[in-house]
């Protein structure tokens, strides 16, 4: 079959499409022959090396397919099941991929796989920062950055759908409109306005009680500012590059903060936390109230391209990779 594979870590040059052999499902395992598969900014730190992987190696998290072959042991699955899965274990960048069964999810029938692969990863994200990590109350206001992103659109829709008043962030004037269509109330352009006033000043001049932050470097302490004594700093993830060391005493200093840096692996940990999490993202998208963007296609041939795209910001919403 055909994978993109990288050999070195760099630019999305490094990314090349191969044949490889793909071996019959182990036990536990489950083939996928893939139909989408979701792109998510956290192989861009994966090629570029931020993030570690063994290498060579193959990339990608996020796919939606029909199973094609059972390994031994699994039961809850057989072969035309239409399934959907997000995993630590990198190489859905394929025409298929052997999957842990327990990664699993059965797709409802209402839930095409395009919009599958492009709402797993980032869908259950949205779930577990809004409705876990900090339980968004109505009536509240919160500050989500890269609003008009895949996870941000999602997160902007499902925050207001929960009753919170969202600000959200974009790097361009282009992305404001989106936002402010996916519910956020007020959008601010990180590049042009002075954002931490502004969220303050709509806020009538306080602090919030969670800030949502995906950028990282660039907007980490800014973040820390918009929040109120004892508020949640979201930090999940680098967008912008790696956040800068620094002494916890700053926390104290600006107002007995704390900080959390989740990662959806720990979240849905289990079968039963990656079921639950499942059930409550299907359920919400079947309401209507949160709708899936999928508003860049891409060859599976043309990762590079997919990537770049990504990085350099000309995205919205989700991007999947075709095979
Ligand atoms: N911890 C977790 O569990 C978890 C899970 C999923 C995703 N994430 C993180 O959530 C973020 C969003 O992921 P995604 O896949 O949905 O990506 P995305 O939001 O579609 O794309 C990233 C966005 O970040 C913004 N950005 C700000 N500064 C940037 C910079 N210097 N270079 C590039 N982009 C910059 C851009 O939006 P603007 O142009 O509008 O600023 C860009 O569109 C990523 O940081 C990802 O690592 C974390």
């Amino acid at each position: 079959m055909k994978a993109i594979r990288f050999h070195e870590t760099g630019g999305p040059e490094v990314l090349t499409l191969e044949e490889v052999e793909l071996a019959p499902p182990g036990p536990g395992e489950v083939t996928v022959r893939l139909a989408a598969i979701g792109v998510n900014f956290i192989e861009t730190y994966q090629r570029s090396g931020l993030y570690k992987l063994p290498l060579p190696s193959g990339l990608g998290g996020e796919g939606a397919g029909t199973v094609e072959a059972v390994g031994n042991g699994v039961t809850d699955f057989q072969i035309g099941d239409r399934v959907a899965y997000c995993t630590a274990s990198p190489g859905s960048y394929a025409e298929a991929q052997n999957v842990l069964a327990t990664k699993l999810i059965h797709l409802p029938d209402e839930i095409g796989f395009e919009t599958a692969a492009a709402a797993m990863l980032k869908g259950l994200t949205a779930q577990y920062l809004l409705k876990q990590t900090y339980v968004v109350k109505k009536g509240e206001t919160i500050l989500f950055h890269s609003a008009a992103g895949g996870v941000g659109l999602i997160a902007s829709q499902w925050a207001k759908h929960l009753g919170a008043r969202v600000i959200g962030t974009v790097g361009s004037d282009s992305k404001i409109a989106l936002a402010q269509e996916n519910g956020c109330d007020l959008v601010l352009n990180l590049n042009q306005d002075d954002w931490v006033a502004k969220v303050k000043e709509a806020n009538g001049g306080k602090g919030l009680a969670v800030v949502y932050d995906s950028v990282g470097k660039d907007t980490f302490a800014g973040s820390l500012d918009c929040l109120a004594p004892r508020g949640l700093m979201v930090s999940f993830g680098n967008s912008s590059g790696a956040v800068d060391p620094f002494s916890p005493t700053l926390l104290s200093q600006k107002g007995s903060l704390y900080l959390t840096r989740p990662t959806l692996f720990h979240y849905a940990s289990t079968p039963q936390e990656l079921q639950a999490m499942a059930d409550d993202l299907f359920a919400v998208l079947a309401t209507g109230a949160v709708k899936i963007a999928v508003n860049q296609r891409f060859e599976l041939k043309d990762a590079r391209a997919a990537h770049q795209a990504l990085q350099s910001r000309q995205t919205t919403g989700a991007t999947v990779l075709i095979p």
